[in-house]
Formats: structure tokens, sequence, C-alpha cells
């Protein structure tokens, strides 16, 4: 399947946006937005009128068109959207392997076609000999080991995961699912998104041996074209098609990990991986506006932040207020702003502490919450918590939904953390390992590479999981039917992306389209900052939101690069059930995915 899709660097971007997506024409969308005369900010980048990708029996959206032709592939063969979920993400683990991964983790939100709604747990694990101070100097500042090495990688749950997913729901056999991936991991063409993204890693991947020699062969990052070979990958594939996952957690593979640990002053064990298993977790589901939202509950900060939020912002109603004012970016920003203290504060893995639930979820809360929001003044952070100053955000998990004929649901957001991880490969098995340690609070009250300051309940400790920000999600309409699946990247920006994704189409009665494409703001509580995409927001708004005292940034666009549009939040696969049944849905632009229905 060769195709070379280049997305250009800003200004060619906006020429291009239409071409993204097969299926998508300029001129062509309606929208509540449209028709009561919305319309994106005049320097934004993305435009709010091609049509969406439409379909009647399924889609598949993702960031990379491989991806997202395998899923259509499966779905095309009589698999259910689990089957094609599943080889989904095999395939992402092929293809676009600084997210998709078989060494890291993730999360999976299915809703099945008679309303049942599942939350699956993949996360990574701290390894049994993981301490609360190990990336600790001597002097106890932070060092990068959670970051880069074999120290920063948990215990992997992808494959677990997958499997169990595909154990309990699949239809078509396991090795169908398995075979896309090992067809691609056996060679395919070399995109630009390869090479963009590893000609930004290559430095860090040059650190370790069996890195380099994977991903860099010749001490070069292939060419666009190329076919590119993954022969120790395709046996690992070939050995997860043959025997399960037994083989990675038991087996060749997993010799293969423990190995790799020892050469590298690792200390994930085989015993480690044999006691790993992904889990079952009941879905944190609330009510916005009559729509009912289901999300991943703890480890994953998503589903109760996200109520919190939600709980704060209905007190307002942002549809009549106007999309991306003033004021409706000040509701969001103050209830943001206090969801993510609380989150920051109490979340972390509920196996280990015990987490308020109720109270993210509860009436009172954002009663309590909201009273405190003054629609005149901006509250500093100070005022909510104790302060901080950092925040670096970077694209590096990947997120893709999927729906089938039958309105199966499933929305799955995965991850190493950082882009490759911790940019080491398992010499023999072709893989990328995590480097979601860094997800844990290092040293409570510090700053991780998000700028999130988490608290004591989220320190290292073994076998417990790292608090996240991923947030697959699914909505149903005020009836009951499955009405969107949303997901995206993007670290701590996650949990706001998805609600903004949400809000645009609720709030402001925009298309998946639009919804995708409006520019994203994002405040975490600390440091003290509205962040705005890269000409998201017009002079005149940054300047009342900043004489309502909030301190507003600006994302820098970096340099221009061959595939990313720069100084973006997230990566949002959206897709949307109309009233007649049909599928409507969009890939985001930032990073050149693609949505396909059949
Ligand atoms: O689980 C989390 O919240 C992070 N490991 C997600 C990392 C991510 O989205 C990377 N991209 N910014």
């Amino acid at each position: 399947m060769p195709f070379h899709r280049r997305v250009p660097w800003l200004p060619l971007f906006l020429l291009a946006v239409a071409g993204c997506q097969p299926d998508a024409a300029r001129g062509g969308a309606e929208s509540a937005f449209l028709e009561a005369g919305g319309a994106f900010p005049s320097e934004w980048t993305f435009a709010a009128d091609p049509r969406p990708v439409t379909a009647t029996e399924g889609m598949v959206a993702t960031t990379d068109e491989y991806a997202t032709r395998v899923g259509i592939d499966i779905l095309a063969a009589g698999g259910n959207a689990v089957d094609a979920a599943v080889a989904t993400g095999l395939a992402l683990a092929v293809v676009n392997p600084e997210a998709g991964n078989l060494g890291g983790g993730g999360f999976m939100m299915i809703r099945l076609a008679d309303g049942t709604v599942y939350a699956q747990d993949h996360r990574e694990k701290a390894p049994l000999a993981a301490t609360r101070d190990m990336y600790l100097d001597a002097g106890g500042t932070v060092t990068d080991r959670s970051v880069v090495g074999h120290l920063a990688a948990g215990v992997p749950g992808s494959v677990h995961g997958l499997w169990e997913a595909h154990r309990r729901f699949g239809s078509l056999p396991w090795a169908e699912v398995v075979q896309p991936a090992i067809d691609l991991a056996e060679g395919f063409e070399v995109t630009v998104r390869l090479v963009s993204t590893l000609e930004a890693a290559q430095n860090g991947i040059r650190g370790f041996e069996a890195s380099a020699a994977v991903f860099l062969p010749g001490d070069q990052v292939p060419a666009v074209g190329d076919t590119f070979f993954q022969p120790d990958l395709a046996a690992v594939l070939t050995r997860l098609r043959d025997q399960g996952p037994d083989d990675f957690y038991r087996g060749e593979t997993a010799a293969l990990i423990a190995a790799e640990m020892e050469r590298g002053g690792g200390i994930i064990t085989l015993e480690d991986l044999d006691r790993y298993t992904s889990l079952w977790r009941e879905p944190a589901s609330f009510d916005y506006r009559g729509y009912t939202v289901h999300s991943m509950p703890p480890p994953s900060s998503g589903g109760l932040t996200m109520a919190a939020i939600a709980n704060i912002v209905e007190r307002w109603d942002l549809g009549t207020m106007g999309w991306n004012t003033p004021g409706t970016i000040h509701v969001m920003a103050e209830s943001f702003r206090r969801a993510y203290a609380d989150r920051n504060e109490y979340l972390a893995d509920p196996d280990f502490v015990e987490l308020p639930v109720e109270q993210f979820l509860s009436d009172d809360y954002a009663d309590s919450r909201a009273a405190a929001i003054s629609l005149e003044r901006a509250t500093p952070s100070a005022e909510v918590a104790p302060g901080i100053d950092a925040f670096l955000d970077e694209s590096h998990t990947t997120h893709y939904s999927v729906v089938d004929a039958g309105g199966n649901a499933v929305a799955v957001t995965t991850s190493v953390n950082s882009w490759y991880g911790g940019k080491v490969v398992v010499d023999g098995a072709g893989f990328f390992l995590n480097n979601t340690m860094d997800d844990f609070a290092a040293k409570p009250g510090t700053p991780n590479q998000f700028g999130l300051v988490q608290g004591e309940r989220n320190a290292v400790g073994p076998e417990k999981r790292m608090l996240s920000a991923m947030s697959p999600t699914i909505v149903e309409d005020p009836d009951g039917n499955l009405f969107l699946i949303t997901g995206t990247p993007g670290g701590a920006t996650i949990i706001t992306t998805v609600l903004q994704s949400i809000f645009n189409v609720i709030d402001h009665g925009m298309n998946v389209v639009q919804a995708v494409h409006a520019p994203r703001v994002h405040h975490q509580h600390l440091p003290d900052l509205v962040f705005y995409e890269y000409r998201g927001l017009p002079a005149t708004t940054v300047q009342a939101l900043e004489a309502l005292g909030h301190t507003v940034r600006e994302r820098d666009p970096g340099p221009p690069d061959a595939y990313f549009a720069g100084g973006m939040s997230g990566d949002v696969q959206l897709i949307m059930v109309m009233p007649d049944g049909t599928y409507e849905g969009w890939s985001d632009p930032r990073r050149g995915g693609l949505a396909l229905g059949r």
C-alpha cells in the first residue's frame, strides 16, 4: 500500500487540510455552529468547512494511515470493533513506534451495542524493585533516570490488555487480528511521519546501541519510500500470534526483556513480567447536560477530572456565552484550575491509596468549587493550592476510535510516554520500552516532564500503577444511544482537549470536523497559565482574559517540521453517530491522521 502523505508546514497546512482525508471536500459542512454565525479566528490554521468522513458500516480514526486501513480491513473481514481496535493497536506498534507500542501501556473503553460499558486498564506497573526515591540523586535532586534509559520503564501492559480485550469480546480468531501487524513488520514503506519523528528523536536513540541498530540503520534516519524491515519485531508478533501473551510475559520475549534490563542496569525481572495482568475497572461515568460520558477511572485521572470539570462548567450555559469567548474560556480555565489542583493532589493508583472518588463525581464538590469562581477575576492558583512553575507538552501518545456496523464502539489511548519512550529497544525484540515511570511523582511536589506537580499519593512504589491523564471516552446522547467516541494524546492536556471536543459538539453545535479543528485552550492549575494554540486566539480575546487577571501564553510553534503542526495540542480522533444512525468522523490534522469509513 504505497502512499506518502506529506502534511506541509504552516501555512501550506491550510491548503492541505481538505486533502488530508479522502471524502473530505471543502464548503459542504453543515452545523449549528456555522448556522449561528460561528467562525474560527482568521489567523487559525484549520478550516471549519471540510465535510466529515461519512459511513454506514463502521469507521476507524487513527493518527496513521496504515493503522486506519488495518482497522477497516478487519471490519471488512467481518470483525467487530474490538477486533479492529486490537489489530489497529498492534499495527500502530509497527508503523508508529514513537507512540504505538508493545513496550508501553494504555486504556481501552468499550461500549457494546447493548449499552454495556467496560474499562480495560493495561497501564504499566512499577517493577517489584522500584523504590520511592529511586530517581533522586544523593542530594535529593530529581535525575533524568525516570525519563531516559532502562530504569524509566514500567512493566509493559499493552500486550496483555489487547489480548484480554480480544479474549473477552473479539469475534475473529486471534491470529487473524495479529497478522496485519506481522505483515507490516516484515516491511512497510517509510512515511514522512516516521522520518520526522526519528529525526527529532535520533540523538536519544543513538544513546542505545540496540535502538540505533533497528531504527537508524547505517546510523541514518531511513528515507521516505525506503522499505523498513523489522524482523525481530515480526518474530515477536509471530510468537504473539501463535502463543498469545504467554511468550511476552513468560517466554522468549520475556527472556529478551529481562536480558535487556540486566545489560542496561534496569530492574524489570522475569517475575515482574510473569506477575503482570491487565484489569477490568468500573468505568468513570457522569452526566453532562443530559448526555452520559464514560471514561477511564483511576489509575487514569481522566474520567474523574473530566467529571469534576464538567460538573463545575455545567453551572454556566457555555452555548449562550459563545464558543471561545473570553467569558467561556474564563469559566473553563477556572474549572480546569480547580479540578487539576485536586487531580494532582489526590489521584493515584486505587489499588494502593484511597481515593475520594465520590467527591470528584459529586454535586456538592462542584457546588463548592463553582461558588468560589468569580466571573470578574481569575483566582490565582496560589489561592487554590501551593504553586510552582514549569510546563512542557509534547505529544507522544496516540489515540484511536473505532465503531462497527452493529454499533459496538471502542476508544483506546496508548503510550510509551515520551516519543520512543526511554529510547531503549529490547535487543532481539525490536520494540521500544516506555518511560512511563516518569508519570509518578519522582519527588512529590516537583513537576514531571509535563509540568504536572503531583502529590505523595502518586509517589513511586513497587507494583504500583503510575497516574495517567489518558482519557479514552465514549458519550451517549440523552436517550442513551451511542453518540461520540473520542480521545487524544497530549500528556497533561489530554483531559482538557477531550472535554473541549465534547463541549464543542454539545454546547457549541459543531460537527466533527469543527470540533476537532477548533483551537484549544488549557489550564492545569500549575503553572498558573492559560495556554492557547499557536494563532488560536485573537488578540482581543487574549487582552480580555488578561484583564480578568489570567496570564495567557501562546504555544511556541517551534522549528518547522515536515509533518507535525507546531504549537498545537492534541491529536483527537472523533466519531459521531448521526440521528439517522450513520457515522461521521474526523482525524485531527495536527498530526496528519486519517478517518476512514465503510
Ligand atoms: O499517561 C499519561 O498521562 C502520559 N504518559 C501520557 C503521555 C502523552 O500523552 C504523551 N504526549 N504528550
